[in-house]
C-alpha cells in the first residue's frame, strides 16, 4: 500500500513539474545552436538548421506553442496534471471548446448561449481576475483547456428578483459587469465531460471563492441548471423536480454537486435560459463570504 502511495505521490509531483522539465528541455537545446544566417535562435519557433552534407533539419517542439506563455508564477490552483489559470487569450479557443463539449453541442454549431472566442477575450478585457480556466499541464494534449468558468460583480443583491441569464449579464460580453459591485455572480461554468467528476469544477469553485475572499466581496451566487431534469420529465415538471434536488431527494449532476461545495439553494427559477435538457430552469443558489468585512 505504501508503495503504491510512494508511486503516485511520484506521478502527482512529475506531472506538477512537467512544464517546467519540458521548458529546461527546449531551452537547453537550443542553446548554442544557431539559424542559418548564424544568429541565436528563439526555443519556442520552429527553425531550420543545415547539416555539413547540406541536409536540412527542422526543429520544433510540439508543446512550444503553449510553454512560450506557461508562466508557472500564474497558477492558481495545481490539481496535478489540470490547473487553474485566470484565463489569457491563448485559452481562449479551448475554452470555447470545453464548453461546446460541456454541454453536448456539436462544435462550432450556430448556439445562441455559448460564447464566442471573441466574447472570452471581451471578458478577459472587462474583469480579468474573473475568469477562469482549467488547462492540462502534462501528458498528451498538455497545453488545451478542458474546463472553465466565468464571473462578473454586481450590486445586485440575491434577494432581488432572479432576472434570465441574458439579462442578468447585460450581454455575451458581460455588458452588466459593475466594477464597484459587492456581488460575484456566476456566469458560465463547464468540465469536459471526458474529465467530469476528478475534481476540475470544485478546484473551479474553489478559485472563484477565493476570488470572493481576495476581493472583499459579500459572496457568490448563480442560477445553476437543473441539468439532470431531461431523466425526469415524464414524470414531473421542474419545479417538483428543483425541490425534490434542493430537498435532497434527486440527485442533480449539476445542482447537488454545487450545494455539495457549499452554496445554499434559495429557489427554484423558471425561464432562466434556453436549455431544453434542464427544461431552461435552474436553483438559485447562495454562498457568503463567511470573512466578509464592512
Ligand atoms: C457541473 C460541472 C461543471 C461539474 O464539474 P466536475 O469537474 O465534474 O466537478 P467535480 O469533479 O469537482 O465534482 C463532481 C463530483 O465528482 C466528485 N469527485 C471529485 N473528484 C473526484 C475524484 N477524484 N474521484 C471521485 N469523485 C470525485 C465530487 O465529489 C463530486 O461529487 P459530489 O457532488 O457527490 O461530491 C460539470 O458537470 C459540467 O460541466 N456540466 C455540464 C455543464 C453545466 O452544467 N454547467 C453548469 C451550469 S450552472
Amino acid at each position: 500500500m505504501a508503495k503504491r502511495e510512494n508511486e503516485a505521490d511520484a506521478m502527482r509531483q512529475a506531472l506538477n513539474n512537467w512544464p517546467a522539465i519540458q521548458k529546461h528541455l527546449i531551452e537547453e537545446g537550443a542553446k548554442d545552436a544557431l539559424d542559418e544566417d548564424g544568429n541565436p535562435i528563439d526555443p519556442y519557433e520552429p527553425y531550420w538548421t543545415t547539416n555539413e552534407n547540406g541536409t536540412r533539419v527542422l526543429h520544433a517542439s510540439l508543446d512550444s506553442w503553449w510553454l512560450k506563455d506557461y508562466d508557472e508564477s500564474a497558477v492558481l490552483i495545481d490539481l496535478g496534471g489540470v490547473s487553474i489559470f485566470n484565463t489569457k487569450p491563448f485559452h481562449v479557443d479551448s475554452v470555447v471548446q470545453s464548453i461546446y463539449q460541456a454541454y453536448g453541442v456539436r462544435y462550432k454549431e450556430p448556439s445562441a448561449g455559448i460564447f464566442t472566442e471573441d466574447d472570452v477575450l471581451a471578458h478577459i478585457e472587462r474583469f480579468p481576475e474573473g475568469q477562469f480556466a482549467a488547462q492540462r499541464t502534462g501528458g498528451p494534449g498538455a497545453g488545451a483547456c478542458i474546463g472553465m468558468a466565468s464571473t462578473m460583480r454586481t450590486s445586485r443583491p440575491p434577494t432581488a428578483p432572479p432576472l434570465p441569464w441574458l439579462d442578468a449579464i447585460g450581454d455575451m460580453r458581460l455588458g452588466a459587469h459593475e466594477p464597484n459591485g459587492d456581488w460575484l455572480y456566476g456566469v458560465e461554468m463547464a468540465v469536459h465531460p471526458m474529465y467530469q467528476g476528478h475534481g476540475i469544477g470544485s478546484g473551479l469553485y474553489a478559485a472563484r471563492f477565493a476570488l470572493v475572499k481576495h476581493l472583499n466581496l459579500r459572496g457568490m451566487y448563480a442560477v445553476g441548471m437543473l441539468m439532470g431534469y431531461h431523466r425526469y420529465a415524464e414524470s414531473m415538471n421542474v419545479v417538483e423536480y428543483g425541490e425534490r434536488v434542493i430537498a435532497g431527494e434527486i440527485k442533480d449532476p449539476t445542482v447537488s454537486m454545487q450545494l455539495n461545495r457549499g452554496f445554499r439553494a434559495e429557489r427554484v427559477v423558471t425561464d432562466y435560459c434556453a436549455e431544453p435538457a434542464a427544461g431552461d430552469a435552474g436553483v438559485l443558489i447562495v454562498w457568503e463570504n463567511p470573512d466578509y468585512q464592512e
